[in-house]
């Protein structure tokens, strides 16, 4: 069995090959002065295993290209089985059209994907159910929720003291999921309407209860609109504690800032995505995912 890393995403890559106790490969990226890109795996991996892990991160359509490039590379190379690990999906919130005329994201990138013969692809918290449906291929999907759940018990003592809140209603499913893995804490959904063409967010009216101590649940931060917004909802509506959790940092634009200069007590996120430096902040706490993946991926050794 070979493994081969993601060179944009080395902490992640060399956690989960220790875990799995099994040497990484780098794939060796060339990238010409006019933006297209070589890519080379050096090792003779003909007829052997492979699994490979890639973020379709920002800058998306580069990594989109990468990705493909490496999977060219792997299949041309002989491989007999590749099993294609993608922490972050990049384009799944593009999965379907808002309004007529508009191109669908990720149609085009399942295309992409599933023209090559992967055995199995593992996807981390996934934007919506319906993506599962949209591959024909095997899809495994892993979670940081039980790590999230732990990380809540550490926190508070009194479960019910708290509500788990999901910044729209489309993340319910999420903040049940979570109760579930708890004493079954209360869970809020929040109305969030957004303006296709501006971005703007609106946060309306919410059902439930909310209790002194919150936790806004969402499945990824990108400009952090979405979690800034409930977090100062919540601060308006007399919450004591808030906290934030979201898997996916993609942390675009100034979402770090806004994110450390709101309300909120810390902000936890999962390592599906590797955060540059300058895009860390003081309230900021990063939960690995790469035990969770090692599991899942444990099954392919044999
Ligand atoms: C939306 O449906 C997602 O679950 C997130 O709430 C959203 O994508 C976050 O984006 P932003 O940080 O730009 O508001």
């Amino acid at each position: 069995m070979y493994f081969i890393s993601d060179p944009s995403h080395s902490s992640l890559s060399q956690a989960f090959a220790k875990r799995l106790k099994i040497p990484a490969i780098s794939p060796e990226i060339h990238r010409f002065p006019d933006g297209e890109t070589r890519v080379r795996i050096a090792e003779d991996i003909a007829s052997k295993k492979v699994i490979l892990l890639k973020s379709i991160c920002p800058p998306v359509n580069d990594h989109v290209m990468e990705l493909a490039l490496v999977l060219d590379s792997l299949q041309r190379s002989g491989a007999s089985e590749i099993h294609a690990i993608i922490p972050y999906l990049g384009y799944s919130r593009a999965l379907h059209q808002f309004r007529t005329g508009e191109s669908v994201g990720l149609d085009i990138v399942r295309k992409i994907l599933e023209s090559f013969h992967i055995s199995t692809f593992v996807f981390v918290d996934l934007h919506s159910i319906k993506i599962k449906e949209l591959f024909t291929t095997p899809i495994e999907e892993v979670s940081i929720l039980p790590l999230f759940a732990k990380t809540i018990r550490s926190l508070v003592d009194d479960l019910l003291s708290v509500t788990l809140v999901s910044p729209d209603k489309g993340g319910l499913r999420r903040v049940e999921m979570l109760s579930s893995l708890l004493a079954k804490p209360s869970v809020v959904a929040i109305d969030k309407t957004r303006d296709l063409s501006s971005g703007d967010i609106k946060l309306g009216d919410m059902r439930g209860k909310l209790n002194e101590t919150c936790f806004v649940i969402d499945d990824m931060i990108s400009t952090g609109g979405t979690m800034v917004e409930a977090i100062n909802y919540l601060a308006n509506h007399k919450v004591k504690k808030i906290y934030a959790m979201a898997t996916h940092p993609v942390l675009s634009g100034k979402a770090s800032h806004l994110l450390q200069d709101s309300p909120v007590e810390k902000v936890f996120v999962a390592d599906t995505i590797e955060i540059e430096d300058s895009k860390k902040f003081p309230k900021l706490e990063i939960l690995s995912i790469a035990g969770e993946l090692a599991k899942s991926a444990k099954s392919w050794l044999k």
